[in-house]
């Protein structure tokens, strides 16, 4: 059981695009594995056809006081995910205000999580919050997805990551002479920088507009054929060696 806590370094990365692609790469890859939406956003779902009415997941059967394992769903064979459910505004105030209420259930539940699926896959929100810090600590490692601009350029130099961090490029467009630039400075200044980058690609948008995860919509796109690496450079990687 490794886990896999995976975050933007700024807002709109493409971390739950990648959470879902990367899901289902390595199931491709005949692994088992469930990916988990901790924003209250709720919007991992929609890349595992989910009906956008049905309110289902974690944070719904915490609130209503049932057993959280009623919130997993499975996509496809060895392929699950728990959504965060749909909650009303109170109830979203009260999960900003007090998040230990709910990341103290998370401790336990990924205890449960870890006997059963070798790979487990977090979606965590972007921003440095008590809630994000206790999804970080979950994990084994924590993929900071990066995008190739001058505000994560700037963040990446003057937040501090926790010591489990890696650095994956989204968004890369080769064209691009500054982001070839940006991308060679990282290249040669940030430690645990991932050789290998995900292309921008209007695949990526399209899984989502289509409900899918990338690597079934289009599976020989550039970003999909990228995520596949990853998925594949993972297995050798990240997976804990028990
Ligand atoms: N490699 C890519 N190529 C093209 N579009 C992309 C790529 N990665 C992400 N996107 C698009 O960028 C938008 C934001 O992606 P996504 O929701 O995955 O980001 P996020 O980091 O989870 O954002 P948030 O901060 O809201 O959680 C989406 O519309 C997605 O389709
Ligand atoms: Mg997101």
């Amino acid at each position: 059981m490794t886990v896999i806590a995976l975050q933007g370094v700024r807002g709109g990365a493409g971390a739950t695009s990648l959470t879902a692609a990367f899901a289902w790469a390595l199931n491709r890859l005949g692994e088992q594995v469930i990916a988990i939406d901790l924003s209250a956003d709720n919007l991992l779902r929609m890349h595992f056809n989910m009906a956008v009415g049905q309110p289902r997941g974690w944070l719904r059967t915490a609130l209503d006081g049932l057993p959280w394992q009623q919130s997993a769903l499975r996509y496809a064979p060895g392929l699950d995910f728990i959504p965060a459910g749909r909650i009303n505004d109170d109830e979203r105030m009260d999960f900003i205000r007090q998040p230990e209420k709910y990341s103290h259930l998370w401790t336990t539940q990924i205890e449960a999580l870890k006997r059963l699926y070798p790979w487990i896959l977090l979606d965590v929100p972007a921003g440095d919050t008590p809630w994000t810090r206790a999804m970080l600590a979950l994990a084994d490692r924590v993929l900071m997805v990066a995008t190739p601009d001058a505000n994560c350029h700037l963040r990446l130099h003057q937040q501090t990551f926790v010591p489990h961090s890696l650095f994956l490029l989204n968004q890369f467009s080769p064209v691009s002479k500054a982001q070839q630039d940006l991308h060679q400075l990282w290249v040669n200044s940030l430690k645990n920088f991932i050789p290998l980058t995900i292309h921008r690609d209007e695949a990526v948008a399209e899984a989502l507009l289509n409900k899918q995860p990338l690597g079934e919509y289009r599976p020989h796109a550039l970003a999909a054929e990228g995520m596949m690496t990853f998925a594949n450079w993972a297995l050798i990687n990240l997976r804990e060696r028990a």
